[in-house]
């Protein structure tokens, strides 16, 4: 089928998501959406509830939707450190990933009493985009080659593509990272490529997943035209644009969509775009557009992207985004909420503890609330204190997400 959320009505609750949501203040409000679950190492497959176990009670619900990312290339988050995982390629990591972790999967999701659910996988986030960017990063050069990214992600869609009901979507990063167009055109090819050289081709995806984990606004309703100019200056010259084509992810996920047809997709392929946190409501949203001739006073008073810095991923103040709906936009399948509110994007502390279950996660700089921008040293990370490790659950970011929900709860 062309879009499997439209064609379901019951979108799976994660129950152990939903657990830590309705025990914080006021997070009730939405404790009843669907999250992705994350198969994020290879004992997330069976140990607690496990992937078996969030399927049957997917059945027991009655749910026809299922939503999982799949999470555990070898070298993952190669240009980071707050998600590195258990593979490493020097370490025999593409043979671990198809036989430990991808196998596994697809014999639970092959199993005939979950034919009836449609089965959207999201697949390895950040990783192609980091092929495209951060070959400067020796992880993510060694990611680039023989037993890679490509690799990984090769054998995962073609592994996932034998079942009807699954639904693969491909990280494309957001409109922050390759919106670009020195980067737009070198991801397209790089992944349409790929894609291309999956045994079903075009048929092993359903399409793009954008802004996975990240917190770039569906539209900026007060900018939205990137080629104004003001005061003589184009509005994407600004500072916080730095010359980027794309101010907010529609645009973005709509050429990439027309891009990836323009070189041989069929129309219906869709995009999804996470808004679990792209909301950007709250007392500091504008409420309308700036009267500045300055170029950057308009933008820094017209964009409800709060950041100091549109690089900034870790732990934003960002705020609850749209609800997960399908169909939202032409071209655009559903948004969905794959980084479940929340959740941290890193541990704060410098001076962390390791975390038992995935050893390798450490403190990125990009997580401390004190230090600087990795790419600007002249602004913050912005990310919020006390932040546990990736993955874990922080209610003071949770609480900051609910306050700045947008639409509000
Ligand atoms: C972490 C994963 C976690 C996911 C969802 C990632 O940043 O590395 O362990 O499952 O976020 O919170």
């Amino acid at each position: 089928m062309d879009n499997p959320f439209a064609a379901s009505s019951s979108w799976y609750v994660n129950p152990e998501w939903s657990a830590n949501a309705s025990s914080e203040p006021g997070g009730s409000a939405i404790a009843n959406y669907s999250t992705a679950v994350w198969m994020d190492r290879i004992a997330a497959i069976t140990e607690g509830v496990g992937l078996r176990g969030h399927l049957d009670q997917a059945l027991a619900n009655g749910n026809d939707l299922f939503t999982f990312v799949v999470y555990n290339l070898p070298n993952r988050d190669c240009a980071a450190l707050a998600s590195n995982g258990e593979l490493l390629i020097s370490e025999n990591g593409f043979e671990r990933y198809k036989l430990e972790y991808i196998d596994p999967i697809v014999e639970i999701l092959s199993d005939p009493a979950y034919a009836d659910i449609n089965i959207v996988a999201v697949i390895e986030v950040d990783s192609l985009p980091n092929l495209v960017t951060n070959l400067s990063t020796p992880e993510c050069q060694e990611a680039n080659g023989p037993g890679g990214y490509r690799d990984g992600i090769r054998y995962a869609l073609n592994q996932l593509s034998t079942l009807p009901n699954v639904y693969s979507y491909v990280d494309i990063g957001n409109s922050g990272w390759l919106g670009w167009s020195s980067n737009f055109g070198p991801a397209v090819s790089l992944i349409g490529d790929l894609i291309e050289t999956t045994d079903k081709g075009w048929n092993s995806v359903a399409g793009f997943v954008s802004n996975t984990s990240n917190y770039a606004p569906v539209e900026e309703p007060f900018l939205p035209d990137p080629t104004l100019t003001v005061g003589g200056q184009p509005i994407r010259s600004a500072d916080f644009y730095e010359w980027n084509d794309y101010l907010e992810e529609l645009d973005f996920v709509q050429d990439w969509r027309q891009a990836m047809i323009d070189r041989g997709a069929p129309e219906t392929i869709g995009m999804l775009i996470d808004t679990g946190r792209n909301g950007w409501g709250g007392p500091d949203r504008p409420t309308g557009v700036s009267a500045s001739l300055d170029v950057n006073t308009y933008v820094n008073e017209s964009r409800i992207d709060r950041r100091e810095h549109r690089g900034n991923w870790c732990n934003q103040p960002g705020g609850v985004g749209f609800r997960p709906q399908a169909n939202p936009h032409p071209g655009v399948d559903a948004y969905v909420w794959v980084k479940p509110p929340g959740e941290s994007d890193g541990i704060a502390d410098p001076n962390f503890e390791q975390d038992p279950n995935d050893p390798n996660k450490k403190h990125d700089p990009m997580c401390d609330p004190n230090a600087s921008n990795r790419y600007d040293g002249s602004v913050s990370t912005g990310a919020l204190p006390n932040a546990p490790h990736a993955g874990g659950w922080f209610p003071e970011g949770f609480q900051v997400l609910l306050e700045n929900a947008y639409p509000p709860l």
